[in-house]
């Protein structure tokens, strides 16, 4: 199947400025289209299309898609009525009732070896935190998600302010959700240099540091010191400290692309598929083809999808797939 996605890496989608119909993808005579329709003819699943911005309701468009055919979907949705001024969303009371079937969907067209890690914050209705994230992995579970893990993501330059019943908020979840307790995870590509600290603490060491210290409140955790001599890279913690975006990206909710970037190379290698099903400026697709992966972005305002496709058109450039995929491949 990796081929077949391979084979039909053509850049016919990213080119379509027309919003999709919400029951099939339109075809065309042009050129492009036809090397589509000639994939398609081959095997049912090149309807999958590929690095491209999808125009439309995510819930609408998801079942179009493959059963377990997407690697990772790296997503972050409006945080119910957050920002219902520049893109509306949805009443925090109604939200798991509107995201539970997005999230059945993700479900069915994640691999059994992908990952989910969905980027939200629950907002403050009526001086308390709303419980809606909560209530939501609840419900995922029931759906047959395993929670795997929560990563922080601190926001650094997060600005001042003075709110009379809390401090200013600086960090957002990334829930990290898979079909599986085996999933694909590459841990070494995001690891940290072990900085200065180790030079002082790694010249003398005690009898307990060259042997493995078990946790003394008996977690059955344990570490030893001594392993680390002679290494420059650590493994990070599950929080990551990145400033939010502030160059004007048009889009009054996009996330640094230091953020899926991160993510994406955790869970992915290179050729595999990433979703973001609520794309917006695009920023999931950017990191995603930046690294040499393919991408599919969905996206339910038109001038966010046009801006979206413009962002990767002035990034990348017009053979987008080709170049960052072999600039990945070393060819
Ligand atoms: C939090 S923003 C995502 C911003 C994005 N991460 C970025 O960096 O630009 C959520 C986006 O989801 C879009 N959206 C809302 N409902 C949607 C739906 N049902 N299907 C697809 N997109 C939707 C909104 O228009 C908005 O652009």
């Amino acid at each position: 199947m990796v081929l077949a996605c391979l084979l039909f890496k053509k850049r016919w989608c990213l080119h379509e400025s027309v919003a999709r119909g919400s029951k099939k993808y339109p075809t065309s005579s042009s050129p492009s289209a036809r090397v589509r329709e000639n994939a398609q003819a081959l095997e049912p699943i090149h309807s999958l299309p590929l690095n491209c911005i999808v125009c439309g309701d995510c819930a609408a468009e998801l079942p179009k898609l493959p059963a377990n055919c997407v690697d990772l979907i790296f997503t972050s949705p409006p945080y119910a009525d957050a920002r219902k001024n520049s893109y509306g969303g949805i009443h925090p009371d109604q939200f798991v009732e509107w995201f539970l079937p997005i999230t059945a969907e993700l479900l069915r067209v994640l691999k059994p070896t992908g990952s989910f890690v969905l980027n939200i914050k629950e907002k403050v209705v009526n001086g308390e935190r709303h419980t809606y994230v909560i209530e939501t992995i609840l419900g995922m579970r029931r759906q047959g998600w395993l929670w795997t893990e929560e990563y922080i993501w601190h926001k650094r330059n997060c600005y001042p302010g003075r709110w009379p019943n809390r401090f200013r908020d600086a960090w957002e979840r990334c829930l990290h959700f898979t079909k599986s307790r085996h999933f694909q995870m590459f841990q070494d590509a995001v690891r940290v240099p072990m900085g200065h600290w180790r030079h002082a603490r790694l010249r003398n060491l005690s009898e307990t540091d060259k042997r493995r210290d078990e946790s003394k409140v008996g977690s059955g955790f344990g570490k030893k010191i001594a392993n680390w001599i002679g290494r420059d890279l650590a493994y990070p913690t599950n929080v990551l400290h990145l400033a939010t975006e502030c160059s004007n990206r048009m889009h009054s909710a996009a996330f640094p692309e230091a953020l899926p970037t991160w993510f994406i190379r955790l869970f992915t290698k290179p050729g595999d598929l990433v979703l973001d099903p609520f794309i917006g400026s695009g920023t999931t697709a950017l990191a995603a083809a930046k690294l040499g992966r393919n991408y599919l972005g969905i996206e339910i305002k038109p001038e966010y999808c046009e801006l979206a496709r413009r962002a990767i058109r002035e990034t990348l450039g017009d053979t987008l797939w080709e170049v960052s995929y072999a600039k990945h491949h070393g060819d």
